[in-house]
């Protein structure tokens, strides 16, 4: 009894594994188990030989268990130990930098632009880039003959011999939405459309590619006057300051009567400041629809009268922003980006309370 006591205590304390301590339990005290058979032979046994071998038999039992269950917590604790030996976190190490982006100018004013026009009943459209002529000049009123054609530069789509679809171009304003909207829509209509538009012009204020929004409100009596407030509400709560305007008669193909309009600015120390002084800016183009523009969105111009605009977005980014060079917006320099973008949680704030 001796040996088997020595053998099972020895083969329990070196196991190295639950695996193997189980196995040690079965052939110890397992119902075959080895201490187990001799149990049985007690019956066999006389009652003074019984009395003598059970209690120790009994006891052999009892500590072959209780080795058996200290040994398997001394293997779950070494297990655990090891876990935490490998998944250890050292709190203090200083975060992990996840790169941030910035939202461009471009983005952000647009995103400002709308919010304030929306707030003033205008829908947002949108037009494809691609073009046809027929959108992008005959149908504003602006016929193959006009120097309106060749004095905007415009990027024309190459064309493969005997491909007989409509000329198209890469749209050089937004004004050709005010057509698709007419179409889609009908009167009475409001609507803005913010969007890339293209011209072949490289300089410190212009890019080949730019940003425009375009306005068109048209219903049954809708005139210059209130074309001159939501210009000025919008000039206002664009600048968060109150922004005196001035309307010059110019000629736009689209419209008649046209008008180009400034805003009030200064200009000291080099650098403008708009809402201020006696200086004025050029920046944007606007007139009441041309019969002709109305009649080829389907829009009978004896009923139905109204006013449009287009701006410049990336302009008006650099005038809110201070910044002077236009060609940088699209350079992708990430320092640029960084020194001119925003933060995701600036979101528009319409300063004018409109
Ligand atoms: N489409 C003109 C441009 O790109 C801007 C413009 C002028 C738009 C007058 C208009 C308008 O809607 O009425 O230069």
């Amino acid at each position: 009894m001796d040996d088997l006591r020595d053998k099972y205590l020895t083969a329990i304390a070196t196991a190295a594994d639950e695996a193997t301590l189980e196995d040690l339990r079965v052939a110890a005290v397992g119902k075959k188990g080895e201490v187990s058979l001799q149990m049985r032979e007690l019956g066999k046994m006389t009652p003074e030989e019984r009395q003598a071998a059970g209690p120790k038999l009994n006891a052999l039992k009892d500590e072959i268990n209780s080795a058996l269950s200290a040994k398997k917590a001394a293997l779950e604790d070494a297990a655990l130990d090891a876990r935490l030996a490998q998944e250890w976190l050292d709190v203090t190490l200083p975060a992990r930098q996840t790169p941030q982006g910035t939202i461009h100018p471009v983005s952000q004013v647009t995103e400002e632009v709308t919010a304030i026009l929306a707030d003033m009943g205008f829908a947002v459209a949108e037009g494809p880039q691609i073009e046809t002529d027929w959108y992008n000049f005959d149908a504003l009123n602006i016929p193959s003959h006009h120097p309106a054609r060749t004095e905007m530069d415009t990027f024309y789509m190459a064309r493969a011999d005997g491909d007989n679809r409509p000329p198209h171009v890469l749209r050089t304003h937004t004004s050709p939405v005010q057509i698709r909207s007419m179409q889609d829509h009908g009167a009475p209509i409001r609507i803005i459309c913010p969007g890339r538009v293209y011209r072949a012009d490289y300089d410190q204020t212009h890019t080949p590619m730019f940003h425009q929004v375009e306005g068109l409100a048209i219903d049954k009596d809708i005139s210059m006057a209130n074309l001159k407030w939501v210009l000025e509400e919008f000039f206002s709560a664009f600048f968060g300051t109150s922004v005196k305007t001035r309307f010059r008669a110019s000629h736009f193909p689209f419209t008649e009567p046209s008008a180009e309009v400034d805003i009030q600015c200064s200009w000291e120390g080099g650098t403008v400041k708009v809402g201020e002084g006696d200086g004025w800016l050029e920046v944007l183009g606007s007139g009441m629809v041309h019969p002709k523009v109305l009649e080829a969105g389907g829009i009978d111009p004896a009923q139905w009268q109204g006013f449009a605009f287009g701006m410049g977005i990336d302009r008006m980014a650099m005038l809110k922003y201070g910044i002077p060079d236009l060609r940088a917006f699209f350079d992708s320099d990430l320092r640029w980006l960084r020194h001119y973008g925003f933060s995701a949680l600036q979101v528009p704030t319409l300063h004018g309370g409109l």
